[in-house]
């Protein structure tokens, strides 16, 4: 890759040999060439009259004012929020939103340039993008096969962390295998909902409504969940949905407000490896007391840890921390008692609260763990001034539901794999990577 791309910069030089010093203010990116297909890809979707994003960046005439602010957060790597480690574990992520180096660089030179707006005609048509009303997912699977709505609620506009866990009927009358599910809030409520978690109540033996597995989970800033690719999660027949709904009020009142489940279901169900989805399954322990009996100090730092192992392979679909305001970075680690040996599998080190990302990776990525094998999560607090996230520095931080509480786990979506999948996922893996450094090597010659 970096061969190419030197060989590609070298034969545009080659083109120029001798630079006028209009053709060398030629070779900044402008915005009509470069910077707005940029724009338009990453930041867009946010940056439009009614989405997330706090302006507009829609045209030449929006963006220009914020050049020198956009330069510095995405120079940080701070926008698009994802923040995960850029030369940590895994890199083969799926919808990564993080910008390539090259791109980082080229913003970074268009702002140093004076942000030239370059020749109109070379703008691109502009994008269309859904509505906030709209799913996400729709764009690529069309409009959900089911969906669930909670029951209705009044947001107010000021107070307290609040929380609402209706139960509704599921409505779903067939076991079926869920390609995609997303989690939406109404968009007038958007700024207000910041988790809504579900998950099933199924009937068991006796007649009771149990707790079944979970549905789907949503906070600020995240978009949508998929299924990997040949795995099936059941969604149970005749069942009931449990929510969590956690609104923090934000200044507008939301009469009768109601977040919706949509679910895309495959068509063809045969073949699929069982998905299941431990949500708390990495919770912390803070010196092996209980799960929850930690505590930070005023001013203080913490670091926590928790451990899982299981007795047969799986493979880990999808990472996703989870702490609050004080939480700072997370990592997910794997350590393999037979070799002695501690890998990092995934690291989010600049990690926010007010960004929200399941991780997951990238088909023939996801991480194989051996039978024996133990996950490791680590989480660190920071409760000093210097987190900009933390309202108050003088406080005692326990763990807890509400916003200013701590919590820490990662929401960790496992394959259950017996050996022979285990061993025939391996060889697949070692021939890719045999062959693509074959490739490789063919390719410098
Ligand atoms: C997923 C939604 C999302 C995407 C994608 C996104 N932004 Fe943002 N952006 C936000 C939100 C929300 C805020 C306000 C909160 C914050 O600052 O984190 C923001 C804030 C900003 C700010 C203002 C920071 C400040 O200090 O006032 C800049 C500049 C910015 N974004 C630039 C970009 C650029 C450039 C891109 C694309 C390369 C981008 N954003 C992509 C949602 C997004």
């Amino acid at each position: 890759m970096m061969y190419q791309k030197a060989l590609k910069t070298l034969l545009v030089f080659a083109a120029f040999p001798a630079l006028s010093s209009a053709q060398e203010a030629a070779t900044h990116p402008t915005y009509a060439k470069e910077v707005s297909r940029i724009i338009q890809e990453n930041c867009q979707n946010c940056h439009q009259p009614g989405s997330i994003g706090p302006m507009s960046f829609m045209s030449y005439e929006e963006v220009r004012p914020w050049a020198p602010l956009i330069q510095m957060r995405v120079a940080n790597r701070e926008m698009p929020p994802y923040h995960y480690d850029n030369d940590v574990g895994i890199q083969h992520l799926q919808n990564d939103w993080r910008l390539s180096q090259e791109e980082i660089d080229t913003i970074v030179d268009w702002v140093n340039a004076g942000s030239p707006l370059g020749n109109p005609e070379e703008l691109p048509e502009p994008k269309m993008y859904p509505a906030v009303d709209e799913w996400r997912l729709a764009a690529e699977f069309g409009q959900p096969d089911h969906t669930i709505k909670s029951e209705a609620w009044d947001v107010p506009a000021n107070g307290q962390d609040l929380w609402w866990k209706p139960i509704v009927d599921s409505g779903i009358d067939e076991s079926r295998c869920i390609k995609a599910v997303e989690t939406r809030p109404s968009a007038a409520a958007i700024g207000s909902t910041h988790h809504a978690n579900s998950h099933f109540k199924v009937l068991n033996e006796k007649g009771e409504w149990v707790d079944g597995d979970r549905l789907s989970e949503f906070a600020i800033g995240k978009l949508g969940e998929k299924v990997p690719e040949g795995a099936c999660r059941k969604v149970p027949a005749n069942s009931k949905v449990e929510w969590e709904i956690h609104y923090f009020p934000d200044g507008n009142a939301v009469p009768n407000d109601q977040v919706t489940i949509g679910i895309w279901y495959h068509d063809e169900e045969d073949g699929f490896v069982e998905e299941e989805s431990y949500p708390q399954d990495l919770r912390a322990y803070f010196l092996s007391a209980s799960t929850d009996d930690y505590m930070i100090a005023p001013h203080g730092k913490l670091m926590t840890q928790g451990f899982r192992s299981f007795d047969h392979p799986v493979r880990i679909d999808s990472w996703q921390p989870h702490m609050h305001l004080r939480g700072v970075a997370m990592s997910l680690e794997v350590f393999y008692p037979e070799t002695g040996r501690t890998e990092v599998l995934s690291q989010a080190s600049n990690w926010t609260s007010a960004w929200n990302h399941s991780h997951t990776y990238e088909e023939g990525y996801q991480p194989l763990i051996p039978a024996g094998a133990t996950l490791i999560m680590t989480a660190w607090y920071d409760n000093t001034a210097d987190n900009p996230m933390n309202p108050d520095p003088d406080q005692w931080v326990g763990s807890g539901q509400r916003t200013t509480d701590e919590m820490s786990h990662a929401w960790i979506a496992v394959s259950h794999l017996d050996d022979e999948a285990y061993e025939a996922l391996l060889t697949e893996r070692k021939e890719r990577d045999n062959s693509s450094v074959a490739s490789l090597d063919g390719g410098a010659q």
